[in-house]
C-alpha cells in the first residue's frame, strides 16, 4: 500500500560519464557510454550483485508520527554525508510508508543495529503494522523513538529529500548521536554477520565472520 506523497517525477536524466578515477580497477571495456541511465543495457542481477559485494552495517531508522507512534523500518543504505554541519543521509524506497512521516523539520532516530540484533532487522522490514509490537523503546533527546542495546544511534532533524529514481533520498542534520561498545551487525551478500577486530593480530584478517545462526557471510 502506498501512503506515501512522492516528491513528483525524478527531475531529469543524469549522464553518465565514467572518469580515469572511477574507471580505475576496471577495463575500461566494461563502462558502457551512453547519455542517459534509462538506455543503459544493464541486467539488473549483475547491479543487485555488485552492490552486495559491498558490506554495510544496518540500521532501523525510526520517527514519530504525528500521532504520538513509534514507526520504523530496516535501511542498509546510510551514509555520513557532511561533517560540518553534520549531515547524513537514508535512501528509502519511495512507495515506503515510513515517508508519510519523514517530513521536513521532523526528528528521527538511526539505529545502528548490534550484531545480536539480527532479528530486528527482519522484523523491521517486514508487516508493517507489528514491527514495534513488544518491542521496548525509549524518547531520545530529540523525542525520536529509539531503540535498546544498539551499537550506536543518531538522533537527526530532515533537512532534505530529493526524489530520484524509484528511491528517496532524506539528508537529516545530526543533533545528537552516541555509540556504545557493542559489536555492529554487519550485512553483505545479502546475509547478516559480524564485524571481527583485526587489529589484535598483526597479519589482515577476514573482517566479518559468519553469525552463529549460520546465516552469515563468506569471509
Ligand atoms: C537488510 C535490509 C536492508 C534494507 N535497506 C533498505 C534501504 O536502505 N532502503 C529501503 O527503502 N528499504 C530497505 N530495505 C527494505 C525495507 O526494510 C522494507 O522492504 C520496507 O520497509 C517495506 O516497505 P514498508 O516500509 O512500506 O512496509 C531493507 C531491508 C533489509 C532486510
Amino acid at each position: 500500500m502506498n501512503t506515501t506523497t512522492p516528491g513528483g517525477p525524478p527531475s531529469g536524466s543524469l549522464t553518465a560519464t565514467p572518469t580515469s578515477s572511477c574507471s580505475r580497477g576496471l577495463d575500461s571495456s566494461e563502462i558502457t557510454q551512453s547519455p542517459l541511465l534509462s538506455s543503459i543495457n544493464l541486467d539488473k542481477e549483475d547491479f543487485r550483485a555488485a552492490c552486495s559485494k559491498f558490506p554495510t552495517g544496518i540500521t532501523i531508522t525510526t520517527v514519530k508520527g504525528a500521532d504520538g507512534r513509534p514507526y520504523g523500518i530496516t535501511v542498509n543504505s546510510f551514509t555520513s554525508v557532511s561533517w560540518e554541519p553534520p549531515l547524513v543521509l537514508v535512501c528509502i524506497d519511495y512507495r515506503s510508508q515510513i515517508l508519510g512521516h519523514l517530513v521536513i523539520h521532523r526528528y528521527f532516530g538511526i539505529n545502528c543495529l548490534s550484531h545480536d540484533q539480527q532479528e530486528l532487522s527482519i522484523r523491521f522490514s517486514q508487516s508493517w503494522n507489528e514491527r514495534f509490537h513488544d518491542i521496548a523503546w525509549y524518547d531520545g533527546v530529540t523525542r525520536a523513538p529509539l531503540l535498546f542495546d544498539v551499537a550506536a544511534v543518531l538522533e537527526c532533524k530532515v533537512v532534505r529529500t530529493v526524489r530520484i529514481g524509484d528511491h528517496m533520498i532524506v539528508v537529516g542534520e545530526v543533533v545528537h548521536a552516541k555509540s556504545s561498545e557493542r559489536t555492529p551487525l554487519a550485512y553483505l551478500e545479502r546475509n547478516y554477520g559480524t564485524v571481527v577486530n583485526s587489529r589484535s593480530g598483526c597479519r589482515p584478517e577476514p573482517i566479518i565472520s559468519k553469525t552463529d545462526s549460520g546465516a552469515g557471510l563468506e569471509s
